[in-house]
């Protein structure tokens, strides 16, 4: 097995990036914020396909978070994420301070503007600001050839590869399929703060996209009314605030009223102060003439 360093000085992180770079080595990154689950896993093993050295970060990234979320509690198991990355095999976990990475005097930062208005970007002013500074900043450091991101964060995903061709960032965004449990509930490190009778009743998210998704598939088309059925859907489920359930175009993130090209239903939904999300892609058939 190889040896995982755990590095937490940005400088010598880029200066092993380099190192690599300098011996025609590709390195692959994930960014995380920890608490790994096997989602997170997934984006491991897509990076070793697509890199030949893999970096994964751990950071709780404090300029993504409002003043009123979860930053303090955010789950932390570091030691745990450190024995999960060597055993599989990842060559660097990347695990700057907040205080070193975003140094006294920090003042620069990536603003998306039409991506991150709508949905997450709505109840959480200035996320996709913290996420994209981040990013870039995580891209850079780690000098990184290709990153990896899930799709159960699509907005986020829109975002940082808006982001990426915007900037000429020389960095490819690779996203994956949401990994899920068995009853279907996206994996979430998150997930963990959810009583017993919250996390049964979270199924509801994969269930309502899975018959929104059905109902396309029959020729469902008008996206008002498939929204209004994903949201009564949610908002029966007992304990469940909907934040937002919304229909948008898969690429600009737009509401759409009628389903004539590839759209996403997206969910976003408390339970208690949890806030979960999900999304669905909602392919339209072929027709044959
Ligand atoms: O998806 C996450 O865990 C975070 O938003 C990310 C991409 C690591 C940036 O902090």
């Amino acid at each position: 097995m190889r040896e995982t360093l755990t590095l937490k000085d940005p400088e010598t992180m880029a200066a092993w990036a380099e190192e690599q770079r300098r011996r025609g080595q590709r390195v692959a990154l994930v960014p995380t914020m920890g608490y790994l689950h096997a989602g997170h896993l997934a984006l491991v093993r897509r990076a070793q396909d697509e890199g030949d050295r893999v970096v994964v970060s751990i950071f709780v990234n404090p300029t993504q978070f409002g003043p009123n979320e979860d930053l303090a509690r955010y789950p932390r198991d570091f030691d745990g994420d450190v024995t999960k990355l060597r055993e599989a095999g990842v060559d660097v976990v990347f695990a700057p301070e907040a205080h070193a990475f975003y140094p006294q005097g920090f003042d620069s930062y990536v603003v998306p503007e039409r991506l991150a208005t709508g949905l997450c970007g709505a109840s959480r002013p200035g996320h996709f600001r913290g996420v994209a500074t981040v990013v870039l900043m995580l891209c850079h450091v780690t000098r990184a050839d290709v990153a990896i991101f899930g799709e159960k964060d699509f907005q986020q995903l829109a975002v940082v590869r808006r982001m990426a061709q915007d900037l000429w960032l020389p960095t490819r965004i690779v996203g994956v399929p949401t990994v899920r449990e068995p009853d279907g509930l996206a994996m979430s490190s998150r997930n963990v703060y959810l009583t017993p009778a919250a996390r049964l009743q979270a199924r509801a998210l994969n269930q309502s996209l899975s018959d929104i998704a059905q109902q396309v598939q029959n020729g469902a088309r008008d996206a008002r009314q498939l929204e209004n059925t994903l949201r009564q859907r949610l908002e029966a489920t007992p304990g469940a605030r909907v934040d937002y359930a919304s229909i948008v175009d898969a690429q600009s993130l737009e509401p759409v009223a009628e389903l004539n090209r590839e759209a996403v239903a997206a969910v976003a939904v408390f339970f208690g102060s949890t806030r979960l999300i999900d999304n669905r892609r909602l392919p339209i058939p072929m027709t044959l003439s």
